[in-house]
């Protein structure tokens, strides 16, 4: 099966520091967490999939396209969706408004579900419940459901999520763990950013590990959550710290 995302030598500096220095990883379906401390990298890499910022060196393939050179806008058309690390919604919109003006009418549903803004309050009722709220106005939580469900009405089939347990409350956690399941159930591809391999876990088989600048490492969860000398090599915990 040809490869949903491969990304291969993968070069990004940024004000002259060189950030990303040859990554490579490969996804091919279902989900994949990209974990790793702070400051490594991951959110340059899901900003240069988005063609946010520009790589000098190296090769990101979607579906067999090349998309290194195009514009953002081209690459969310192909049928790329972000969720942006902290979420970015905004103060003078209502969730609904967030969602209607996402929604693309038009593009060709490469997934299984076709989403629309009655499909994101049926994942999210609780988006429904807060319809009318402005977007600064809701609790952590609900701003992830709307971040997520904005980016569904664009019907991606492959959905970067950039940290998107990050302030939560345990309980809202598992509620878009949950829709995360619920996703790739429909046949939409994830690519989960995350510091909490509770979360990462919990939504994805595999993992790989950025550490300044390249993938030092990647499996299956199970066998990382056993290695202590990983855990604590690459991502700075014991294992007691790793509840599941
Ligand atoms: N806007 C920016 N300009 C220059 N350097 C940046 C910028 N944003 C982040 N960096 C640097 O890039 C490196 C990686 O950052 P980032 O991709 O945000 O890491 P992560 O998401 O893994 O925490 C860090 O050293 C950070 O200081
Ligand atoms: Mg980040």
């Amino acid at each position: 099966m040809e490869p949903v995302l491969e990304i291969s030598g993968v070069h990004v500096y940024r004000q002259g520091s060189h950030i990303l220095k040859g990554v490579d990883l490969s996804l091919s379906g279902g989900s994949l967490a990209l974990i790793g401390r702070n400051g490594m990298g991951k959110t340059t890499l899901i900003s240069t999939i988005m063609g946010l910022l520009r790589s000098s060196e190296g090769s990101i393939r979607f579906m067999g396209q090349e998309l290194i050179g195009k514009k953002p806008c081209l690459i969310a058309r192909k049928g790329i969706g972000l969720v942006p690390q902290g979420k970015r919604v905004f103060r003078s919109l209502t969730v609904d408004e967030h969602l209607k003006l996402a929604f693309e009418p038009k593009r060709k549903h490469q997934a299984d579900i076709y989403w629309n803004v009655e499909r994101v309050y049926e994942l999210f009722p609780r988006l429904k419940e807060r319809i009318r709220q402005e977007g600064t106005r809701l609790s952590g939580g609900e701003q992830q459901m709307l971040a997520i469900g904005r980016a569904l009405v664009t019907n991606p089939s492959l959905l970067l999520m950039d940290e998107p347990s990050e302030g939560l409350s345990p309980i809202m956690m598992e509620t878009v763990i949950e829709a995360c399941h619920r996703l790739t159930a429909a046949g939409i591809s994830l690519l989960v950013v995350e510091q909490s391999l509770h979360f990462a876990s919990s939504v994805s088989d595999r993992y790989a590990i950025l550490m300044t600048g390249a993938i030092v490492q990647q499996g299956e969860f199970p066998d990382l959550l056993r290695d202590r000398q990983l855990l604590s090599a690459y991502m700075g915990i014991s294992n007691t710290r790793v509840a599941r």
